[in-house]
């Protein structure tokens, strides 16, 4: 499990006065409509982003990771979706706005990357162009100097002899020139705020690390807004200045990336950093995946939606009864949707971290009873 965050920075940029956050997204609720009932696939999720940071949004898969960038960027079908709530961006709203303004926005002001680069690029066009008409199209730049932006933007993302290369076709291009392709054709028009959703997912481990300090570089010349998608806590531990985790369509917790890795208050957030592998892992302990499945979101289940594969329920003051029946809200900034106390939550990651043997991080140290004392009921004292 990751256990040592790479950025150091806590807490969000200081804005200039008067600025709000480059991007801002407060209750945001996406709905679609299927033959089953309505899917609340994401529900009331709030976060704001500065310039030049990185946002880590991290969950299972399922828990509305991807939902959630598709409305930032108004690409929802409007006929099957609901999404309310609103989205700033660069002090100017996305929710509501029309589909030709938000075309505007698309690639100018904020820009995606996924998973897969094959289903973004074209088999059909060479890479050159599928950077330079983006380029063209919102900067009305010449055919020519918009190549030549696109033979820029090639050797800026590391791709050897840059001009050469743009006349090829993406599957001359191997997976991880491929992903360093649509850096290129994400960044082209300089856009505020890039999303990355599962970036180095498909990549082998040597690549992804390239990936990811390739989009650091690129975001301390240009200070883009990163949203940074992933399932994997690894992937965001080097990368992400603050982490938002996600369980079935809501935040469950939030942090620093210090804070979230280092100390985690939510159950969830410790399953899943038991589930991780890092380079310190004994090779040979076997890793704890969270036990079951998330919830299925046409039903999720009521109260805290993770009660049904949490151990820690009868910890709760209230009894376990309060974890099905009452929902946990997540505070304000640094905090975790759980009936936990604050002391039980801290208390909770050094227990776990005990258990599997494993370092924590230096900020938590882990007490010589693996803070289970903390984690007792008050009548069990
Ligand atoms: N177009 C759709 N219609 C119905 N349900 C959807 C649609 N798109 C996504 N979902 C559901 O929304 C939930 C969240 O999906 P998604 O955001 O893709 O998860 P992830 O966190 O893995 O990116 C899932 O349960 C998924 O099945
Ligand atoms: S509220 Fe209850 S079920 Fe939910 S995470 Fe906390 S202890 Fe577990
Ligand atoms: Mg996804």
């Amino acid at each position: 499990m990751p256990t040592t965050p790479g950025r150091e920075a806590a807490g969000p940029a200081p804005a200039a006065p008067g600025d709000g956050p480059f991007l801002s997204v407060t209750d945001l609720r996406v709905r679609f409509t299927t033959e089953d009932g309505p899917v609340r696939a994401v529900d009331g999720l709030s976060f704001t982003l500065e310039r030049g940071r990185t946002l880590g949004i991290v969950g299972e898969s399922g828990s509305g990771k991807s939902v959630t960038s598709l409305a930032i960027l108004g690409l929802h079908d409007p006929r099957t979706t609901t999404v309310s709530g609103r989205i700033r961006l660069g002090g100017r709203e996305v929710t509501g706005a029309r589909e030709r303004d938000l075309e505007r926005l698309r690639g100018n002001t904020m820009s995606m990357i996924f998973q897969d680069p094959l289903t973004a690029l074209s088999p059909y066009h060479t890479i050159g162009r599928q950077i330079a008409e983006p380029y063209r199209k919102h900067t009305g730049a010449s055919k020519r100097a918009a190549r030549e932006r696109a033979v820029e933007m090639l050797a800026k993302v590391g791709i050897p002899r840059p001009r050469l290369r743009a006349g090829d076709y993406p599957h001359q291009f191997s997976g991880g020139m491929r992903q360093r392709a649509m850096i290129a054709m994400a960044l082209v028009c300089d856009p505020g705020l890039l999303i990355a959703d599962e970036p180095t997912t498909a990549l082998d481990v040597t690549v992804q690390a390239q990936i990811l300090d390739l989009l650091g570089e690129l975001q301390q010349e240009s200070g883009t807004a990163i949203v940074l998608i992933t399932h994997d806590l690894g992937v965001v531990a080097g990368a992400a200045d603050n982490i938002l985790v996600m369980y079935a369509g809501r935040a469950v917790e939030r942090g620093s990336a210090a804070e979230v890795l280092g100390a985690p208050r939510h159950p969830y957030t410790w399953g899943l950093l038991r589930s991780t592998p890092d380079l310190d892992s004994d090779p040979d302990e076997p890793l704890r995946p969270i036990p079951g499945t998330p919830p299925s979101l046409l039903a999720p289940p009521p109260g805290c939606p993770f009660h049904p594969r949490c151990a820690f329920p009868p910890r709760v003051a209230g009894g376990p009864g309060r974890c099905s029946a009452e929902r946990p809200e997540l505070p304000e900034g640094r905090g975790a949707a759980c009936h936990l106390t604050a002391d039980q939550q801290r208390a909770g990651w050094s227990a776990e971290a005990g258990r599997a043997g494993a370092t924590g991080s230096a900020s938590v140290p882990v007490p010589a009873d693996g803070g289970a004392d903390l984690l007792r009921k008050e009548g069990d004292r």
